[in-house]
């Protein structure tokens, strides 16, 4: 059983997310979606809430569970005894940090791979910061992410959007 872990902040899913999810489902016999817990960095969504959205637009999947995490993601994947971080890349910016999170990562649990998979062209510039920004300006973001997260973003960030 091939058992990958696709760690973020999911603040909020976005549909880039979801392709990666979609890709990762072909390639491993069970995904976790692993939640980073609130810490120092600032989410907008309390962790029930991205954990949630990640609920709502993974349910047509068996093989995907949706599980909060805190501390070191290499002693996530221990517990759950996976056998591959998976992460999207979507250009060179995100090449840097993620080389850097995968060599530490390999250096704190020498049996850890991290396997990438490049962003689908349609979802290059999509990200969870760009949406949140352009939902606060009362822009349309229905193109970055799913149907069922839409309103509980401009809800979250008190616009009133198309009402
Ligand atoms: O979606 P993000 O915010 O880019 O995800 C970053 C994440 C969750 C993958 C990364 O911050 C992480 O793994 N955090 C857990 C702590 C850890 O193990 N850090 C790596 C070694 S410094």
């Amino acid at each position: 059983m091939r058992i990958g872990i696709y760690p973020g902040s999911f603040d909020p899913v976005t549909k880039g997310h979801q392709d990666v999810i979609d890709r990762s489902v072909k390639l491993f016999d069970k995904v976790i979606v692993g939640v980073l817990k609130n810490n120092q960095k600032n989410h907008l969504f309390t962790e029930e809430e991205r954990v949630d959205m990640l609920n709502a637009v993974t349910k047509k999947y068996d093989q995907v569970e949706v599980i909060p995490f805190e501390g070191l993601l290499v002693d996530f994947l221990k517990e759950y005894k996976a056998d591959a971080i998976i992460r999207g890349l979507r250009d060179v910016t995100d090449f840097n940090y993620e080389i850097q999170l995968a060599q530490v990562n390999k250096i704190l649990s020498n049996n850890i791979d991290t396997i990438f998979f490049t962003t689908d062209s349609s979802y290059v510039n999509v990200s969870s910061s760009i949406v949140k920004e352009i939902a606060s300006y009362g822009g349309d973001i229905s193109r970055f992410v799913d149907g069922a997260i839409i309103d509980k973003v401009y809800k979250k960030l008190g616009v009133n959007y198309g009402k």
